[in-house]
Order: structure tokens, then C-alpha cells, then sequence
């Protein structure tokens, strides 16, 4: 498993903590940057991590914006991924399991990052479901 991370200067701060958490667990990453609280433009971030799964170095991805919002909606326009906004552990869950979901998008400014770590120990444990409905749903997308 290896895990492709990017953020903006809304989620400089938990994008740290969230790759201490990581490390912590062992589980591989690759940091996409930015590596500041300067201001960026958040885009630039979703492209560099949704490349990395795309191209198949990574298997999921984790974006950390301050809502959580512009990073899902710039993700969602590469071909291939599957980006979902979470801000509870039921969601985590089920667009793993439903949506096989494959980015993570996390608001720095919206929920606590202990709570965000429990979201994304979640979303890196919960497999794709494989079931027949979810899997025509999702090839329904494109
Ligand atoms: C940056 O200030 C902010 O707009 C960004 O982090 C994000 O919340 C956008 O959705």
C-alpha cells in the first residue's frame, strides 16, 4: 500500500499530522507538497496526487484543503478517480466499500485531526466491496 498526500495552506497543518500518523503506522507515502502554509492554489495539489494514482505508483490518495470541497471537485476531473469529501467515520467507510472510492479529501479547517486520522485508518482499511451493484454503479460514471 502506498499513499500519495497533497495539500493547500488550509491543510498544511493536519497534512503534517496526518503523515507523523502514517509513518507512525508504517505505510508508505509519497508527499506531493505543498510544504508551507503560503498560499497555493489547490488544483495544482489534486493534479500532482491524482497523477501519482493514476500512473500507478500510488494506490490511494489522501487531499487536505480547508473544507475539503475545492480538492474533491478538482480531483473528480481526472479520468480514473474517484474523490469523495468526508467528514464522518460512516462516510469513510461506505465510499470505500460502496464507491471504491480512491482520494480522500479532508477540510484542515472543518474537523479535528484526531478525527481525521480515524477517517483515514478507515478509508486505507475498508476494501472495495466488489459487489455487482456497486461496481455497474460506479462503471455508470463515465
Ligand atoms: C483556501 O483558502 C481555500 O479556499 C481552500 O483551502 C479550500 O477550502 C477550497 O475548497
Amino acid at each position: 500500500m502506498k499513499i500519495a498526500i497533497g495539500c493547500d495552506q488550509g491543510g498544511f497543518e493536519m497534512k503534517t499530522e496526518l503523515i507523523e500518523h502514517l509513518d507512525a503506522k508504517k505505510i508508505s507515502l509519497v508527499d506531493v507538497g505543498s510544504y508551507s502554509e503560503g498560499s497555493v492554489d489547490y488544483p495544482v495539489y489534486a493534479k500532482a496526487v491524482c497523477d501519482k494514482i493514476t500512473s500507478g505508483e500510488c494506490d490511494l490518495g489522501i487531499l487536505v484543503c480547508g473544507t475539503g470541497i475545492g480538492m474533491s471537485m478538482a480531483a473528480n476531473k481526472v479520468k480514473g478517480i474517484r474523490a469523495a469529501a468526508v467528514s464522518d467515520c460512516y462516510t469513510a467507510q461506505a465510499t470505500r466499500s460502496h464507491n471504491d472510492a480512491n482520494v480522500l479529501c479532508l477540510g484542515g479547517r472543518t474537523i479535528g485531526t484526531e478525527l481525521a486520522k480515524m477517517i483515514v485508518d478507515i478509508f486505507i482499511d475498508t476494501p472495495f466491496s466488489g459487489e455487482e451493484r456497486h461496481a455497474r454503479r460506479i462503471s455508470m460514471f463515465s
